[in-house]
């Protein structure tokens, strides 16, 4: 059974904490577009930060790129997309609001696998399917995904090109410049992390599905005869990060998409499904991109995107595996994963479950009273002093220390720490402890600071 008022929760918690609100929401708001808050930023850095540790920092030879937004309208002639990232789309006939055609199908329990548009106009009239809102549906037209913009003046002369549909194409357009020079040994990556558009039709569930977004993609160029096995090594890969940024890997699923369902591109996709609350979808795709990108680039360039292997001194056009995620998407099912609701001294709370590594704030420090400027003043060296461990390291003395408490639970802040007056030596043999309290239990300890410190460092490792 969807549950749906998880959903609801997730985007209230996002709201309300400062992760992630609606985009140019005092206007009523533009259908898909998030902007992040200050933890969102928080956490969405983590994420990339972790990205490129695994993908890219940890890996013998990869290398990392950051390419220009818009490339030349040459670009997405070359790459198929422009003309041929499109979507089905039917229209209501009552409301005219559009929809994608393969996804109300799939709402009615069919497989839109493989049908060509007229497949899928039989298949709405066999099953009576209607729009969400009950009324007639027309017939399947074809939706471009790409959002066009033209460079320079604002006639025939200007250069008319689209926003990036995918970061990938930035990368291949410079495998040249890596491989003159960084003189890379095949095989090696190229990757980048960066904004992506697509004017997706019916952009929906929360992070899920947004006509702005932020890829993080790796292309890795290999011989022909090697792209199967290492295809395989990514995808172990792609498996030990998800569950090492602390995915609930029990909703975790591989999927073989059929031949059918392959992008233009690809000769073999495995998808990384998360059971998000609206049902089971791809997470992390990972293609076999073959040697279509570089032929393609090629041809229409002049250039040639070859690889000049120095031991055969043959030349060789690489296959490409392309492990690619969405943050968003990321971030999504890390807050489901997390989002915990228990009983704590008898209250219901709310908590975010999220590896400290992860977590926006590592630890809160916090006076007991704020009117007591010894106390404040205490806190602030302590804070200071736990910065040298990791500079996220929160400042909280607004309301009662509980409300304090339950504010960072929502944060996910696996630690909070409070200076009270045993630290400043009332009771002299606690003269410099503070109060350590987990997130995950509610439960308390008294610590030097020196402990808390190491108990921030553990955490981290
Ligand atoms: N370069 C290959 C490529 O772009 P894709 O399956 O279209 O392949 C890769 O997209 C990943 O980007 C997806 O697995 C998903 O995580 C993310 N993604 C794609 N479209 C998205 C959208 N409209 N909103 C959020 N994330 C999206």
């Amino acid at each position: 059974m969807a549950d749906l008022s998880l959903m609801e929760k997730i985007v209230s918690l996002a709201k309300r904490r400062g992760f992630v609100f609606p985009g140019s929401e005092i206007y009523g708001g533009l259908a898909g577009t998030y902007d992040y808050g200050p933890f969102g930023v928080a956490l969405r850095d983590n994420i990339v930060r972790s990205w490129k540790e695994y993908f890219v920092q940890s890996q013998e030879n990869v290398y990392e790129v950051d390419s220009s937004l818009i490339l030349s309208g040459d670009v997405w002639k070359a790459s198929g997309h422009a003309d041929g990232f499109i979507d089905p789309m039917v229209k209501d006939l009552e409301t005219g609001q559009n929809y994608r055609a393969d996804h109300l199908l799939e709402e009615a329990g069919i497989n839109p696998s493989g049908m060509s548009d007229q497949d899928i106009e039989e298949a709405i009239k066999k099953n009576n399917i209607k729009s969400p809102d009950g009324n007639e549906l027309g017939g399947v037209s074809h939706f471009y995904l790409m959002l066009p913009t033209q460079i320079g003046a604002a006639d025939e002369s200007a250069h008319k090109t689209y926003l990036r549909p995918e970061t990938a194409q930035g990368i291949f357009v410079n495998f040249k410049n890596i491989i003159d020079s960084i003189h890379p040994k095949l095989p090696f990556g190229i990757a980048q992390v960066g904004k992506a558009f697509r004017n997706e039709i019916t952009p929906r569930n929360f992070l899920f599905r947004v006509r702005e977004f932020e890829q993080m993609e790796l292309e890795y160029f290999t011989y022909p005869e090697q792209a199967k096995e290492d295809f395989e090594t990514w995808k172990n890969t792609i498996a030990a990060w998800l569950k090492e940024i602390g995915l609930n890997m029990n909703k975790v699923h591989e999927y073989e998409t059929p031949s059918e369902d392959l992008s233009h591109y690809s000769d073999r996709t495995v998808d990384f499904q998360f059971d998000f609350p609206f049902g089971r979808s791809e997470l992390y795709g990972l293609a076999n991109r073959t040697s279509y990108d570089l032929k393609k680039h090629s041809e229409e360039s002049g250039v040639a995107l070859e690889y000049l292997d120095p031991e055969t001194n043959m030349k060789v056009l690489p296959y490409v595996i392309e492990p690619s995620v969405g943050v968003g998407r990321v971030f999504l099912a890390l807050l489901l994963s997390a989002y915990t609701e228990d009983e704590l001294g008898g209250e219901t709370r709310v908590l975010l479950k999220l590896p400290a590594k992860i977590a926006p704030v590592k630890a809160m420090v916090s006076p007991l009273l704020k009117n007591k400027p010894e106390l404040v003043e205490k806190a602030r060296e302590v804070r200071k002093e736990l910065q040298k461990v990791h500079p996220a390291i929160a400042w909280d003395d607004n309301g009662n220390i509980g409300k304090r408490y339950r504010r960072q639970d929502e944060i996910g802040t696996p630690f909070c720490i409070t200076i009270d007056f045993d630290t400043l030596g009332e009771t002299p043999e606690l003269k410099d402890t503070v109060t350590l309290r987990h997130r995950d239990t509610g439960e308390q300890e008294r610590l030097t600071i020196e402990d808390v410190k190491k108990r921030i460092i553990d955490a981290l490792a």
